[in-house]
């Protein structure tokens, strides 16, 4: 058995109705960095994505297509897999709502909140937002903008079972108030406390009888489950809830559900509130990230990329022009995690060339070549502080502040703050790079101490960035450490993460990290 501290982090699960686009891309990729970080500090991470693949929306979707559900089902859930895989979306499960461990513990959360006296029957007389795939009041309509005869929106009078929902409200208001980590970022928090913890919250339909695409309620003939109760479940269905102890009791609860801003309401109060009638522990954080918004000509504003917009970007296309890595780099580099980030192709492709190629690939490669020329055999040596002048304390100095904001940032997904910071070090470097301009200085046998010691601090702070980066890019990365002679295996973070801490290096310049691009 492991004795590394555990991190469970989820990815909210996808519609099969449509491909992944660049808003998905963008989110997968910021709660792999996330992983990828957690398992570089340590942990052990289980990572857990998927697709929502009931419901009426996606029987809808299948008909129109002229197949089966299962079959549209899975043909699309291949491709979300695909995606992910090129992406190197690091995932260690990956769960469908169409199979029969989610469906065996769907049941059984099911009857215990039964069991609990939470489910009535009753009978729904309403709207329903297809889209949204949530019952939705005429309130919530007018501000959606939305009106009786627009296609998401239909009438529905059917015989469903209710959930208590009304009954958790003060409970999950006092949870929020005693854990203020709960829903982050704050906005988001403040938004689900004023906008959908309201006092009249009216109890939820949690089955439908006209429609037969989902998981059938326990004992109750021609209903199957509402799809958000149903996909929810995702989360601990993953982790064995009802079927296997042993996986439960060692990853539930979560560490974080990521998700977007736009399926709050159903993480932040229908979630809760279906765990806490069925006694099960609350995850510890939900974080809801912003989107990918576009500009488009003639448009009000920006507008969320999405399949209804008709404003999608295939990520392919950027993974066919600029790399997958890059791609990674600059979603997280260009756009606030945590807010909203409007997608500018131009602005990407400028900071393409001036941070990777240029301000990255340069300052590694310029520094191995003059290694290799300057050093006996490519070798460096730890430099010891008494040895270093001054701009190589302002290293030192500069590595540690830049190790700290890593810290503290990473955990919040402030991934732009922290790549910005990453990238001032870079700068630094190249900097004082130009004005020691250790190629004049290695002319002269007398500088030779001079040039060992400024040479071997900038390939000990490439190392450091090599490190840093790991999760964004981790091919780049690890080809840095190869440069440096180095491997990535095996690193201890809280070894790493000091000044000097590689011992000898032997450095061998390699190809080019990243390709100039025309613009
Ligand atoms: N199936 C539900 C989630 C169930 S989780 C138990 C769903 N699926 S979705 O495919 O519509 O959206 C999945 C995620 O993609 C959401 O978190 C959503 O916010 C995110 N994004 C969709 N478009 C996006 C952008 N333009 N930008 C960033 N994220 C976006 O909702």
């Amino acid at each position: 058995m492991s004795n590394k501290p555990t991190f469970y982090i989820t990815t909210p699960i996808y519609y099969v109705n449509d491909v992944p686009h660049l808003g998905h891309a963008f989110e997968v990729i910021g709660i792999d960095v996330q992983a990828r970080f957690r398992r570089l500090t340590g942990h052990e991470v289980r990572f857990l994505t998927g697709t929502d693949e009931h419901g009426q929306k996606i029987a809808d979707t299948a008909a129109r297509n002229g197949v089966h559900p299962r079959e549209w089902c899975d043909r699309l859930a291949g491709e979300f897999r695909r995606v992910w895989d090129l992406l190197k979306v690091s995932y260690d499960d990956f769960i469908r709502t169409t199979e029969p461990r989610h469906h065996e513990s769907v049941s059984k959360l099911w009857q215990k909140v039964e069991a609990n006296g939470d489910i009535y029957l009753g009978r729904y007389e309403g709207w329903y937002d297809v889209k949204e795939e949530s019952f939705i009041t005429e309130t919530e309509m007018k501000e959606k903008g939305l009106e009786p005869g627009n296609d998401r929106i239909k009438r529905m009078s059917e015989e469903a079972y209710f959930f208590r929902l009304g009954k958790y409200r003060e409970a999950i208001l006092r949870h929020i108030e005693e854990n203020p980590d709960f829903i982050q970022p704050e906005i988001r928090r403040n938004e689900v406390v004023k906008s959908f913890l309201r006092p009249d919250m009216p109890d939820l339909s949690i089955s439908r009888t006209s429609i037969d695409w989902g998981i059938p309620v326990p004992g109750a003939k021609g209903h199957v489950i509402y799809v958000w109760f149903d996909a929810l479940t995702n989360y601990i269905s993953a982790a064995g809830y009802g079927r296997d102890e042993e996986l439960y009791g060692k990853w539930w609860p979560a560490d974080v559900h990521v998700i977007g801003k736009d399926i709050l309401k159903f993480h932040c109060v229908y979630w809760p509130a279906m765990l806490l009638a069925a006694g099960v522990e609350l995850p510890r954080q939900v974080f809801g990230h912003g989107f990918i918004t576009v500009l488009r000509p003639g448009a009000e504003g920006e507008e969320k990329m999405s399949k209804s917009a008709g404003n999608t970007v295939d990520p392919m296309g950027y993974v066919d022009r600029i790399g997958v890595e890059p791609l990674r780099y600059l979603l997280m580099r260009e756009l606030n995690y945590g807010g909203d980030g409007i997608f500018n192709e131009h602005s990407m492709i400028q900071r393409y060339n001036a941070e990777l190629p240029n301000g990255l690939g340069n300052t590694l490669s310029r520094t191995a070549s003059l290694i290799e020329r300057n050093l006996p055999d490519g070798i460096v040596q730890p430099i010891p502080m008494e040895e270093m002048t001054e701009i190589e304390r302002e290293f030192v100095a500069f590595w540690e502040g830049t190790v700290a904001e890593y810290e503290r940032g990473m955990p919040r997904f402030e991934f732009q703050a922290v790549l910005g910071r990453i990238w001032g070090f870079i700068d630094l470097m190249n900097r004082r790079m130009n004005e020691v301009e250790p190629w004049k200085l290695a002319k002269d046998p007398a500088q030779a101490d001079r040039v060992r010691v400024f040479l071997g601090s900038v390939a000990e702070g490439l190392r450091g960035v090599g490190l840093l980066l790991h999760p964004f890019m981790p091919d780049a990365s690890a080809r840095i450490h190869e440069t440096l002679g180095l491997s990535l295996e095996d690193i201890r973070w809280k070894d790493a993460r000091n000044w000097g801490a590689h011992g000898e290096m032997r450095v061998r310049k390699g190809p080019p990290l990243f390709q100039k691009l025309e613009t």
